[in-house]
């Protein structure tokens, strides 16, 4: 098959939702209409139940599932699908930011009852940055939910995106009758007890007025749908693919994952609206899927749960070209030709050795400690991907050797952990001490773990107290340097050398920003 063909049917996305809305369940229907299992109950939640946070065997072994379950591929129809998985646990956003570099669109799914939520709002940001082509599945109207059309102008005004129906719920809960598939124009009907792999009865019907609707949702249903499709046409636009693929309009849809109740609506439209691979950045030109050279970068690297075998597994992104076993490709970062004997493909929950990869496809390759989070692969071009940026942290700790005999285990350690991504060290500037930032709680003790497990070093947090870091930048050398030299206390490093501010609160910030206006504050590490 061509290049060219293989890149059309490739659709490469991630699921996101705030935990508990019904992530991995939409993600198992999707994969159960794939053919690629065929029992529900079959992908294991990569989430870290609520109340594991000290039990480390438990993080071990969900870190165990979350490698099985990285990269989810299967075919429907003619369109290969790959879902990438993003942790649940809020702890470990970052993974997520990072593995929203990697995928050409998303579905976000919200709990009806619930609305949009802290973590929807931050992933959100995170795809505007991006322009993220995205679609919105509103989930669990088999529960009561608040009104549609509340939760379409909650979507639009939280996630600031303007938001076009593809669907209109009848009722919720008890009441739930189904959904009218504005795109297919078809009626869908509900049936509590269809639980989990029946398909819905569907009714073809394009003319809403007919009487013979009342048959179907008692006459009182009707009459509300009929208002509300009618309120729907007048209030939102036509259904616009180009402002969708531009990251402006997120068609909606309305159901119930673990009912399977609307998942196959939004399937059909996914495969057929949602982006094939997409033309990526780098610092020097913009790589199109199509060229015939193959690149790729590394977007999240997975350590080994065996702590005898410090061997890693890193994710790389193919861009453009065809990836091949055993050829060689230049490793930009290190100068070095590399070539890979068993880069791995993820069908559902198998992993298999492959020959060939294509754009939008994801390859796992064997690493040994060479790669980090951002490593570019060409076929000699020396490139630089884009848009795969550190984020601010949120929680800050000193990182102390609790064991002057390994030290130098502990710095390879923490080196390797950072190359990982898994969190983010800075240097104070002031005293030479090294920070450790995080999204969540929970890092630092996996962190502690890790070192001791997997390197035999041991380490203490110290408590500090920053609000926020941010980079920052000026034209205006002579104000940089003022406020480098006021705020010396509060400034660090990265761990590529740039200036870091730590702001002690939000007021501190923003006193800073407006006393230095000729300086740039920024959350992300790239600008
Ligand atoms: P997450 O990955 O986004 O964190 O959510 P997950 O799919 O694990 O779903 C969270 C809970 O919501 C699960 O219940 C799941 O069964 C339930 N759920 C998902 N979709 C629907 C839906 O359409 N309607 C209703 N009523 N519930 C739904 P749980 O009790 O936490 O887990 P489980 O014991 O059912 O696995």
């Amino acid at each position: 098959m061509a290049l060219i063909d293989e890149i059309t049917k490739r659709r490469t996305f991630a699921v996101i939702a705030h935990p508990d809305a019904g992530k991995t369940t939409l993600t198992e229907k999707l994969l159960l209409f794939g053919g690629a299992i065929h029992v529900a109950g079959a992908v294991k939640s990569n989430k870290i139940k609520k109340g594991a946070t000290s039990d480390f065997m438990e993080i071990e072994r969900q870190r165990g599932i979350s490698v099985a379950t990285s990269v989810m591929g299967f075919n429907y129809k003619d369109v290969k699908i790959n879902i990438l998985d993003t942790p649940g646990h809020e702890d470990f956003a970052e993974d997520t930011y990072r593995t929203l570099t990697a995928v050409d669109s998303v579905i976000i799914v919200i709990d009806g009852a619930k609305g949009v939520e802290a973590q929807t709002r931050k992933l959100m940001n995170v795809c505007r940055m991006r322009n993220t082509p995205v679609m919105v599945f509103i989930n669990k109207l088999d529960r009561p939910c608040k009104d549609p059309f509340d939760l379409l102008d909650e979507v639009e005004r939280e996630l600031q995106i303007r938001v076009r129906p593809l669907a209109f719920p009848i009722s919720s809960g008890e009441t739930f009758k189904g959904v009218y598939n504005i795109y297919e124009k078809n009626l869908s009907l509900f049936t509590s007890d269809e639980r989990q792999t029946a398909d819905a009865e569907t009714v073809d019907f394009n003319d809403i007025s007919s009487p013979e609707l009342d048959n179907y949702i008692s006459p009182k249903f009707a009459e509300q749908l009929r208002e509300n499709l009618e309120l729907v046409e007048g209030v939102y636009d036509d259904f616009n693919r180009d402002e969708y693929l531009e990251g402006k309009l997120a068609p909606v849809f309305f159901g119930s994952a673990v009912n399977n109740f609307g998942v196959r609506e939004l399937l059909e439209c996914f495969i057929r609206i949602a982006p094939s691979p997409r033309p990526s950045t780098t610092e020097s030109r913009q790589i199109e899927p199509s060229e015939q050279k193959m690149t790729g970068f590394i977007f999240k690297i997975h350590a080994n749960m065996d702590p005898n075998h410090r061997d890693r597994i890193a994710f790389m992104k193919i861009c453009s070209g065809t990836f091949e076993r055993n050829k060689n490709y230049l490793h930009v970062r290190s100068g070095k030709q590399l070539k890979f004997s068993s880069p791995t493909a993820f069908m559902a929950e198998k992993k298999s050795v492959i020959d060939f990869a294509y754009p939008g496809d994801i390859v796992g390759l064997h690493d040994t400690g060479t790669f980090k989070i951002g490593d570019t692969f060409t076929e000699g071009e020396k490139l630089r991907f884009t848009g795969i940026p550190s984020f601010s942290p949120e929680l800050f700790r000193y990182i102390e050797n609790a064991d002057p005999m390994k030290f130098k285990q502990l710095a390879k350690g923490v080196d390797q952990l950072m190359d990982e991504g898994v969190a983010q060290l800075f240097t104070s500037s002031l005293n030479g001490r090294k920070i450790i930032g995080t999204v969540g709680q929970l890092q630092f003790e996996v962190i502690q773990y890790r070192l001791a497990h997997e390197y035999g070093a041991s380490c203490r947090w110290e408590p500090i107290s920053i609000h926020k870091a941010c980079w920052i930048e000026s034209d205006n050398q002579e104000q940089l340097a003022d406020f480098k030299r006021r705020k010396h206390s509060n400034m660090a490093v990265d761990k590529h050398g740039r200036d870091v501010f730590l702001a002690d609160t939000s007021y501190a910030l923003a006193l800073a920003q407006e006393n230095f206006k000729d300086i740039r504050f920024h959350f992300t590490s790239e600008f």
